[in-house]
């Protein structure tokens, strides 16, 4: 392979692979794990494309071992994984489960004995159900047993644990969880996605604290900023409608962390309308009694980096009466929807393949915020309609050019000065795709969840070809 094919990056990156636990663990019942609230989401019906779980998913809990082979022979310098908090605390509090424990300290060993540097995430959705029943993310109990969990599970990886993801995505958690319904715990509450916000920050503080505590190295949290765009360029209510979804998609979480305050336009973006139109919860109103003396503070503890997920632009139109549609309804209602472009290519989750826009989003976000920390892409990758054709592969050319286009942008933000350390690629395998089942195909290496086989796609080489070559040019 020639290497002008790959694009090039400083000295000292870094490339690595992500998972989720219940994206990829099963085992739901084993080693005293508890339930969480995706076991009980997944349980309802109509909530889960086939009404897939992640009982089994790609039984990692058992098969960790050849998947951190495939790691080793990939040649990635990192893996990121999520630790389940259900396994660690069954229900949500007390004194750890020492068989939770042990399964991630069994993984961290096995990483380290192939030379891979572990990256754990704390929290990635899969929230014990027990304290959903106490009012989950709603409650800023939950942030404090957060903290908790933090400290316990530092204080037995700490020490070899390089790098700690308080939260993974929070707009998901509080927006997709507790405003559209489409996530679980599946619930459709202005109020209530607005307090989960701001206890998962919360949350997010609290366990900065307890892991610097606990002596942890680099620390930082994942969030999915959006590049969000006009559907038409200078029609001024689409630019208003991009305004009210930057403060929704982007502010809420950057402005806290990294600007020390809360979004500017958030009477605007979701304030009470003058005659009360069109408001799906009649409860919400911009109430901010959840938010306490202390709590920016709290939320701006300095971090070692922040992780960006990124996979695709927004196009925004304005759509003043978007919660008159139930099927696009969400209690948390700014009054915006996303449009469908024509001009370019999408994956098969739908979502439009433009490669510059992660370079533009990069400086972008660089030039807002001026506190922000070294940046580590946390995630991006594609999902693609894969086959195994009769040679028993899977030529998945659409996903290398992702992959390499994607790269490319991110080389070019860095070219124009952005920091970037590092490059997780999403996923090491195929995975329960949250609400679209195991539909979605993500993976560099394909599972076949009849079997539990694991095929390496053509991605899979092509991405070990980049790293060897970046190994060989710095
Ligand atoms: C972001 C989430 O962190 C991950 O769990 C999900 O699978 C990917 N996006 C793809 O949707």
């Amino acid at each position: 392979m020639s290497t002008p094919e790959f694009p090039e990056f400083p000295d000292g990156f870094f490339f690595g692979a992500a998972t989720a636990s219940y994206q990829i663990e099963g085992a739901y019942d084993e080693g005293g794990r508890g339930p969480s609230i995706w076991d009980t989401y997944c349980r309802e019906p109509g909530r889960v494309a086939g009404g897939a779980t992640g009982d089994i998913a790609c039984d990692h809990y058992h098969r960790y071992r050849e998947d951190v082979a495939l790691l080793h022979g990939l040649g990635v310098d990192s893996y990121r994984f999520s630790v389940a908090w259900p396994r660690i605390q069954p229900d949500g509090t007390g004194p750890a489960n020492a068989a939770g424990l042990d399964f991630y300290d069994r993984l961290v060993d096995e990483l380290l004995a192939c030379g891979i540097s572990p990256a754990a995430t704390l929290y990635h959705w899969d929230l014990p159900q027990a304290l959903e029943d106490r009012g989950g993310w709603r409650v800023r109990e939950t942030a404090e047993h957060f903290a908790d969990y933090a400290g316990l599970v530092a204080e037995r990886l700490g020490d070899r644990v390089s790098r700690w993801i308080t939260l993974n995505e929070p707009y998901c958690s509080a927006f997709v969880g507790y405003a559209a319904g489409a996530h679980a715990p599946g619930a459709q509450e202005g109020r209530g996605a607005l307090a989960a916000a701001h206890h998962l920050l919360v949350g997010h503080g609290l366990a900065v604290g307890a892991l610097r505590e606990a002596g942890a190295q680099e620390v930082g949290i994942t969030l999915n900023p959006d590049r969000l765009l006009p559907a038409t360029p200078g029609s001024p209510a689409d630019l208003a409608a991009v305004r009210r979804a930057e403060t929704l998609h982007n502010e809420v979480w950057l402005d806290p962390l990294f600007a020390g305050r809360y979004p500017q336009h958030e009477a605007e973006t979701w304030g009470e309308p003058a005659d009360g139109s069109h408001r799906l919860d009649r409860s919400y109103r911009l109430d901010t009694s959840y938010r306490l003396d202390g709590d920016l503070e709290l939320i701006a503890a300095p971090l070692d980096f922040v992780g960006i997920n990124y996979y695709r632009p927004i196009t925004i139109a304005d759509a003043p009466h978007r919660d008159h549609d139930p099927a696009t309804r969400t209690a948390v209602d700014i009054r915006a929807t996303e449009t469908w472009r024509d001009d370019v290519r999408h994956t098969t989750m739908g979502w439009p393949v433009v490669p510059h826009t992660f370079t533009d989003l990069l400086i972008d976000l660089t030039k807002r915020y001026p506190e922000l920390p070294p940046l580590v892409i946390t995630e991006n990758g594609s999902a693609e309609a894969d086959t195994v054709t009769d040679d028993g592969r899977v030529h998945d050319t659409e996903r290398i050019d992702y992959l390499r286009s994607h790269l490319e942008a991110l080389s070019a933000a860095i070219r124009a000065g952005v920091d970037v350390r590092g490059y997780y690629v999403w996923s090491l395998l195929d995975n329960f795709e949250w609400a679209r089942g195991y539909g979605q195909r993500f993976g560099i290496v394909r599972v076949d969840y009849d079997t539990q086989e694991r095929i390496p796609k053509d991605s899979y080489r092509w991405f070990r070809d980049l790293i060897a070559t970046h190994r060989t040019r710095t």
